[in-house]
């Protein structure tokens, strides 16, 4: 089949590759010319696992192009919208100005061949509104929201937890056309909920709510295990093996950042507050303040331990909003590094992937190209992204004059750390 992505950011990218992986023609459309000269060379613009190798590989059979002409998309069968959904400045609610100039300029080159899928996370009414929006050209729309995590986004496309397509009045025509697009997958059993647009939106905006609210709730548990000297890890291991509760999103630490969690749970209060329902969502503005709290201790921790040793210097090990991702959109350890800068500390920040993407925002920041070198001159080290890398160092042979490490993600083997001398705080757990 013949099929557009439009947007290719890390959700558009990768759909684009994995639906040529499938077999269908794709044209990725993005205005941005450094990515496009990229992925047309083969080449990913961001560190996603097995992502650069199935571009090369894809981009060589020559069923994957990309352009910034929209035009190009005038044949595809299905043109799926994968454009960020951005926070507004100023304001909680989404910045929807990528989805309306995506349907603004697609609308010369579709008609009643076209199915327009939506990928973006929209607040609940979008599609009702784009698909009277392009009605008269005789285009169809549905909602496909996705629910990739970055680090695991190949996977999580080819092999997905379940397809939800949300169509207008008794859709069929639009139905069985994803299907043929959707077909390796759903002959792969996976479930797939055909719903109404509101409630595909819905079920993405609180699908990432309900996320954000079991993080939020598990560091909350961890403001309290820390005042009443409790550990917040067995206590999530424990709760956990209630399989109502369920182990996973209960790792206490920094809290969630990214392009997604923190700036979905505001757009949707702000989208609850325009239908009438501000006090529905009240108390997402409480997993908001819950997980930024997280962020303001460990900048608390990592200056009280510093201004205890009379010492300035402190590395930040962990740029990401989480590990195998160059991801720094909201990421609290680019936070805590930032602003330990902001306060006068002398900050050397490290990530295996992130510190080219950290130094483009944060370019005050000294970014190291290795960990030896961000801990070379540290008095305390703060871990803030659970990377691989961080775990398995071996402390006993790190060579750095810090006797103190803040692990903020409870990522550290902290019996070993105890043991090469160091001082290990972590996050709502017994010292
Ligand atoms: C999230 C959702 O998990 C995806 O299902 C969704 O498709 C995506 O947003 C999106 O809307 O596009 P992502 O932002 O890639 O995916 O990352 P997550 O794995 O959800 O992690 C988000 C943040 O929560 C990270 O900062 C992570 O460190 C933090 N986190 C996660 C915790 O602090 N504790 C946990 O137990 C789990």
């Amino acid at each position: 089949m013949k099929i557009a992505v439009i947007g290719c950011g890390y959700l558009g990218a990768v759909h684009s590759a994995a639906m040529s992986s499938v077999g269908h023609e794709v044209v990725g459309v993005d205005v941005d010319p450094r990515k496009l000269e990229m992925l047309s060379s083969g080449h990913a613009p961001f560190y996603e696992p097995g992502f650069d190798e199935l571009l090369t590989e894809q981009v060589a059979t020559g069923r994957l192009s990309f352009t910034d002409d929209f035009s190009k998309v005038a044949d595809a069968e299905v043109i799926f919208i994968g454009v960020g959904t951005p926070q507004t400045e100023g304001s909680n609610a989404a910045d929807l100005r990528y989805v309306n100039s995506a349907i603004e300029s697609l609308k010369p080159y579709i008609g009643a061949h076209t199915l327009i899928a939506g990928k973006s996370t929209v607040p609940v009414g979008t599609a009702a509104r784009l698909a009277s929006e392009i009605e008269s050209t005789g285009a169809r729309m549905l909602w496909n929201p996705e629910f990739l995590r970055e680090g695991f986004a190949v996977q999580d496309t080819l092999r997905p937890d379940r397809l939800v397509y949300g169509i207008g009045d008794g859709d069929t025509t639009s139905v069985a056309q994803l299907d043929e697009v959707y077909r390796s997958i759903l002959d792969t059993g996976v479930d797939r909920i055909v719903t109404d647009f509101a409630t595909a939106e819905l079920v993405k905006v609180s699908a990432n709510a309900f996320l954000a609210t079991k993080i939020s709730f598990i560091n909350a548990m961890a403001e309290i295990a820390e005042q009443v000297g409790a550990d917040v890890t067995e206590l999530a291991d424990a709760i956990g093996l209630d399989e109502r509760i369920g182990r996973k999103f209960l790792n206490s630490g920094l809290g969630f950042g990214g392009g997604c969690l923190p700036k979905d749970i505001r757009a949707f209060q702000a989208r609850a507050e325009e239908v009438g329902a501000t006090e529905s969502l009240q108390f997402l503005s409480e997993v908001d303040k819950v997980n930024l709290r997280r962020r303001d201790h460990v900048v608390d921790l990592a200056a009280r331990e510093l201004d205890a040793l009379g010492s300035k210097r402190v590395a930040v090990l962990g740029l990401a909003f989480k590990p195998n991702s160059d991801d720094v959109r909201d990421s609290a350890a680019l936070d805590v590094a930032a602003r330990l800068t902001a306060d006068g500390y002398e900050v050397r920040g490290y990530d295996p992937k992130a510190g080219e993407t950290a130094g483009r925002v944060q370019p005050d920041l000294d970014i190291r190209s290795t960990l030896a070198e961000a801990v070379a001159e540290a008095d305390v080290i703060v871990v803030g992204t659970e990377w691989a890398e961080f775990k398995e160092v071996d402390p006993a042979t790190l060579e750095s004059p810090a006797k103190v490490v803040i692990d903020g993600r409870n990522t550290l083997d902290r019996k070993r750390w105890h043991d090469a001398g160091f001082k290990v705080i972590a996050l709502g757990r017994r010292t």
